[in-house]
């Protein structure tokens, strides 16, 4: 088993990289989030003090950016970031630089090589369509906005991060509207991605189900 391609696409908190995560341990291949990469590039932009819509800033930015994802880690020009690129205020300003045309290419040649590496477990918004169209299993999760809201708000919570839930439902409406209407690269299940909708499931079912159609395909 050389070289083996998972893509996992669908909107904000489907439970995408709590689910890839798992399967990726559990198949011994490399997880690779995609979203953290286009958070991190925010969180730069924020602690540089450079407008999000400031987009030729942006995209020099994120020409020079060095991201390195190592066991669970975000590191961001060597230094960890993997909590501070949480937090709802890089949830807020991240969908404004997926946006830019040339940013997304940028971290798609990225994302391309890092998937020739070895078998891996990739989780976004277009990586079966874009990214990975060539992956061996495609998998689109989905689930209603209010309970991807709650499991948002459960997850930052839990990491004593303080929220409303009211503003995290409100924040998902955006980003999906967001996420789905941009012009390149939206977020759009390919015709050949097989859809799990995780409203009433939970984690170890929905990796479960994954592993079985990757073990027996
Ligand atoms: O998956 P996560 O919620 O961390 O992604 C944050 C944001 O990054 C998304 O709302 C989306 O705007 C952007 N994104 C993207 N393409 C990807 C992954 C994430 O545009 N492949």
């Amino acid at each position: 088993l050389l070289n083996i391609k998972v893509a996992i696409d669908g909107p904000a908190g489907a439970g995408k990289s709590t689910v890839a995560k798992e399967l990726a341990k559990k198949l011994n291949f490399t997880y690779i989030d995609t979203g953290a990469m286009y958070r991190a590039l925010t969180y730069k932009a924020i602690i540089e003090n450079i407008n999000v819509e400031n987009r030729n800033k942006i995209v020099e930015l994120a020409s020079k950016i060095d991201i390195e994802l190592k066991n669970d880690k975000v590191l961001l020009d060597g230094i960890d970031v993997t909590n501070e690129i949480r937090t709802p205020s890089i949830s807020e300003k991240v969908s404004y630089i997926s946006m830019i045309p040339e940013v997304r290419e940028i971290m798609v040649k990225l994302q391309k090589r890092l998937s020739d590496k070895g078998s891996v477990v990739m989780d976004g918004r277009d990586i079966a369509t874009v990214v990975m169209p060539d992956a061996q299993f495609k998998f689109f999760l989905t689930a209603s906005p209010e309970v991807r809201a709650m499991r948002r708000y459960n997850e930052l919570t839990s990491k004593k991060i303080p929220v409303k839930y009211d503003d995290i439902l409100n924040d998902i409406r955006k980003r999906d509207k967001n996420d789905t209407e941009r012009d390149v690269a939206p977020l759009k299940k390919a015709d050949d991605s097989i859809v799990i909708d995780t409203t009433n499931m939970s984690i170890d079912e929905v990796v479960s189900k994954m592993y079985n159609i990757i073990a027996n395909g």
